[in-house]
């Protein structure tokens, strides 16, 4: 007999379309079906925060015994956040924050790190001078505000490069794109471009060739995702110079979940750990990647293999069960 449902998680995803959040959930799925009895009810926001308080809400209503939450920005999540934790239902934020500390855990990178990672890289990169664009994130979502000011403390003891321009590209290719076709001029005194993710980082690429600039500028993203499209492939063919690692932590946010279902203690920030990715590893990275995911699917051959026998023994049951009634 099927074992029952025990437990239904609920997941608030700010947006659910691009690469990155794509492996997030793919990542929960891998590490959800290690956990047969846990029910994931997924909710895709598209960019809006009043649609994921909705979401939220609906979530809640549902009464979720658990809430994963990314927020798409901090402050108008908060309220509904904090409603949800302080009525008794453990909350796992992951990748961005809210504005406040009710949560029972997060999960994700340091991006106030990353962010001064990726200042360090670049200045060694420009060799102490230069000018840089800095395309930003969303403005009022949390690894926009960290990463800005990561980047800017870890410039600060090269006096010679200065951030020229700072625009917001919204975390979207589509966004950073059309304003960067705005700047022309702008571009022409630019030594180096600094997205705060690889999507806005391939926009900058595009937007160089389609203003016909030839002049080179370095360009550093941050997320350096695996497969196709993702930033490794960009580092590889030499669309960027630079990506800083930013995990998903889909796995770890399924895993933090289970154990506080399972009334075990969990630490309540989880950081994960990042790395400046370019042409000087990424083979390397490639490589290790490649292995993992022939493991994963060694693991779901497995997995359908067990299913099969499973389901042959329970028809053997059946079997048995008539003819001994016969
Ligand atoms: C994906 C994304 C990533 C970025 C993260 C920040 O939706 O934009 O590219 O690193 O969100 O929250």
């Amino acid at each position: 007999k099927k074992k029952e449902t025990e437990y239904v998680i609920g997941f608030s995803q700010c947006v659910g379309s691009d690469l990155w959040r794509k492996t997030m959930l793919e990542e929960m799925k891998i590490e959800l079906s290690l956990h047969p009895g846990v029910k994931l009810v997924y909710r895709d926001a598209n960019n809006s925060s009043s649609k994921q308080i909705s979401q939220v809400r609906e979530l809640l209503e549902m009464n979720v015994d658990l809430l994963i939450i990314s927020p798409n920005e901090a402050r108008p999540l908060t309220p509904i956040v904090e409603q949800a934790y302080n009525s008794g239902i453990p909350v796992v934020v992951i990748d961005r924050k809210t504005s406040s500390s009710a949560y029972t855990a997060y999960v994700g990178a340091d991006n106030y790190q990353i962010g001064k990672m990726a200042g360090q890289y670049v200045s060694g990169l420009l060799k102490g001078k230069g000018n840089i664009m800095e395309i930003m994130g969303l403005p009022g979502s949390s690894p926009t505000i960290e990463r800005q000011r990561g980047f800017a403390e870890g410039l600060q003891k090269s006096s010679n490069i200065r951030i020229t321009n700072q625009i917001y590209g919204d975390w979207l290719k589509s966004h950073a794109e059309r304003e960067l076709l705005k700047m022309r001029n702008a571009l022409d005194a630019t030594d180096l471009i600094f997205a705060h993710n690889d999507q806005m980082a391939s926009a900058a690429r595009e937007a160089l060739y389609k203003l016909g600039i030839k002049k080179k500028i370095a360009i550093v993203g941050i997320d350096a995702l695996p497969g196709q499209g993702g930033g490794l492939q960009m580092i590889e063919s030499k669309l960027i110079d630079a990506s800083m690692l930013y995990p998903t932590g889909g796995k770890e946010a399924i895993s933090a979940a289970f154990h506080i279902l399972g009334k075990e203690p969990v630490l309540k920030e989880n950081i994960l750990q990042s790395l400046v990715i370019d042409s000087s590893n990424v083979q390397l990275m490639k490589l290790q990647w490649n292995k993992f995911s022939s493991q994963q699917r060694d693991i779901e051959r497995q997995q359908a293999l067990l299913s099969e026998q499973r389901s042959l023994f329970e028809n053997q049951q059946v079997i048995l069960n008539v003819t001994v009634v016969t």
